[in-house]
């Protein structure tokens, strides 16, 4: 059997990755600080394990605790193989860097990037002690390539992303393990992390009258067309560790 564990799985992109997964008869571990009772019910209508966590991904303690007990209960069962996605993630503080306060930038870099990171060093320390292979997904963004004013620190969080992933496949790749990791870049989605981009101000973000335009012109992507393209990625097995992936290059 496969498992999924998925951060971020309440809503947005996360929630579409969980019902495609389950869709496709794959157990699915949500974690995020609010249940999706949806998700549950759908994985009782497909007689699938279905678990979820509460956790806030910005205290690195709590990240430490359940995910030591979310991937000792996983690697148990004896998986034909793991699925992580690094999904959950936080657009604020939107602001100019001298304006920032120190609670919000510290918030965005534990969920962006501290808590994948220990995430992924939990799991691949349990799959060096057993036989199951992982596939992680850290979900980017076109921001971790391209400073957006305004957005200096998820710019910065996603971009230590990447550079986290490239790393790690280098290091898996030299010690011979099936593991793989990638990032993707899930292009615009309409899902309410855009709602906390629009509602900033213009004095906070210059390109608000952009974004806004993005919505008015139906220009943003269903979160469910962007995670079904992802899981047919994943499950097909091609996935080249170490590289980034665009939704521009699964989709036409
Ligand atoms: N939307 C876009 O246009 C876009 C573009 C590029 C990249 N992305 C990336 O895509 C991923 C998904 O974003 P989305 O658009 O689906 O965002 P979203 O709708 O705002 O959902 C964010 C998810 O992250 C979880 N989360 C946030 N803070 C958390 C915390 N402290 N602890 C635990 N969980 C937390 C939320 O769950 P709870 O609130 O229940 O905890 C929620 O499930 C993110 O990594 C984002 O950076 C999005």
């Amino acid at each position: 059997m496969k498992y999924a564990v998925i951060t971020g799985a309440s809503r947005g992109l996360g929630e579409a990755i969980a019902k495609r997964l389950i869709q496709e008869q794959i157990a699915v571990i949500s974690v995020s600080r609010t249940e999706n009772e949806e998700l549950k019910k759908l994985a009782i209508t497909n007689d699938l394990y279905y678990q979820h966590y509460s956790c806030n991904l910005s205290l690195e303690k709590e990240v430490q605790e359940v995910f030591m007990e979310i991937s000792h209960r996983i690697f148990l069962k004896n998986p034909e193989e793991i699925l992580l996605f690094n999904n959950a993630g936080m657009i604020e503080p939107i602001h100019t860097v001298g304006e920032l306060d120190q609670t919000p930038i510290l918030r965005n870099i534990k969920v962006n990037l501290v808590a994948p990171i220990l995430i992924t060093n939990i799991f691949l320390k349990k799959a060096s002690i057993t036989n199951s292979s992982i596939q992680i997904v850290n979900i980017s963004s076109g921001a971790a390539t391209r400073a957006i004013e305004g957005w200096s620190v998820y710019c910065s969080a996603k971009a230590g992303l990447n550079m986290f992933t490239q790393t790690t496949a280098l290091e898996q790749a030299e010690l011979k393990t099936k593991n793989k990791i990638i990032t993707f870049s899930p292009g615009i989605m309409d899902t309410k992390m855009q709602e906390t981009i629009r509602s900033s101000s213009k004095e906070s973000f210059k390109d608000l009258e952009i974004f806004k335009e993005y919505k008015e012109n139906g220009k943003l992507l269903s979160a469910d067309l962007v995670a079904g393209a992802l899981v047919d990625l994943v499950l097909c097995g091609k996935a080249e560790s170490g590289r980034t992936y665009h939704i521009s290059d699964l989709i036409n």
